[in-house]
């Protein structure tokens, strides 16, 4: 079923992906080749995903989750294309391919980053389905996750962590805001795009997402010390080598694992009230803490 679903919901929105990528003149071309090699290069799709999975729980259609789906994907290339240039983690692999400022050029990557953050929020305002309201609490929810008290925050937080020593608590703020809050966001949209959500299923569906969205980071943690290259598509043991603030640096990685298995116990109960259309989140959690890239 997992696997069933998540390679589902990759097709679909790998197809919705594809219109975004065709430069409206010539003298674009290379921007949005850009944009389009940042973007369309086999990622995990876990953002787009949750969206779909959420709009589902509620017993929404998964048209209605698409411009969604597409929009979470977008900032999350945008963020991951920023986070590999020189001046950030400086990486040369994503996604078992040159990062987009070695396949192109600094200047064409942090352009490429620019605007996809753009597109994103385009496609949320398109005209959908949700009612004009939902569309601008979309719009603001996105805004919030992927801007200064979400990811961007939460970057600036990394960065500036570097070779220092922090404690658990300052650990788990940077991970909630670097990643945590795009996932968090990601849930939300889901639901709000079902146009069914509720405040009680939105309440109950923010505390599994703070979970998974804490686990990820773990996981990502976890895996940069004890996956490999070729499986990562990224390259190992760049945390270590950058000294980054970690959950296996501060806990080890035996209790980081713990952590990461106790955070999807939350998240899995936080479902409780939902009966089988939530299935898909759940195993979203599972798959969290159990990947291998
Ligand atoms: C990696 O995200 C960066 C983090 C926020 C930890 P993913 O593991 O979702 O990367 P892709 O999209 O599958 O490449
Ligand atoms: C990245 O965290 C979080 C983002 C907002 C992109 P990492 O720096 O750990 O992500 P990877 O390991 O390079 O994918
Ligand atoms: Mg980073
Ligand atoms: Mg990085
Ligand atoms: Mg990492």
């Amino acid at each position: 079923m997992t696997a069933a679903y998540q390679k589902a919901c990759r097709a679909r929105v790998d197809a919705c992906l594809e219109r975004f990528f065709q430069p409206p003149q010539d003298d674009l071309a290379r921007l949005y080749q850009a944009m389009r090699y940042s973007v369309m290069n086999g990622g995990k799709r876990v953002r787009p995903i949750l969206v779909y999975a959420a709009c589902e729980a509620l017993g929404g259609d998964a048209e209605q989750a698409d411009n969604a789906a597409c929009a979470v994907e977008l900032i999350h290339a945008y963020s991951l294309v920023h986070d590999d240039l020189p001046a950030m983690d400086d990486d040369d692999l994503r996604r078992g391919q040159p990062t987009t400022h070695k396949a192109f050029d600094e200047a064409a990557a942090i352009l490429a980053g620019d605007g996809l953050q753009s597109l994103a929020f385009s496609v949320l305002a398109e005209p959908s389905a949700p009612s004009a309201e939902t569309r601008l609490r979309m719009l603001t929810t996105l805004a919030r996750a992927a801007g200064p008290e979400g990811m961007v925050g939460g970057q600036a937080i990394d960065l500036e962590s570097v070779g220092r020593q922090i404690d658990q608590r300052a650990l788990e703020s940077m991970h909630r805001h670097k990643t945590g809050a795009l996932i968090e966001a990601s849930v939300c949209l889901g639901a709000l795009a079902s146009g069914r959500a509720d405040d009680a299923a939105l309440a109950a569906l923010q505390t599994y997402a703070r979970a998974i969205g804490l686990a990820f980071q773990v996981q990502d943690d976890i895996l940069d010390v004890e996956s490999d290259t070729a499986t990562l598509g990224k390259t190992q043991g760049k945390d270590q080598a950058q000294d980054k603030p970690t959950y296996p640096a501060l806990l080890g990685l035996e209790p980081a694992k713990a952590y990461a298995l106790d955070l999807r116990d939350q998240a899995l109960a936080a479902l409780e009230a939902f009966g089988e259309r939530a299935e898909p989140l759940r195993d979203i959690a599972r798959f969290i803490v159990e990947r291998r890239s």
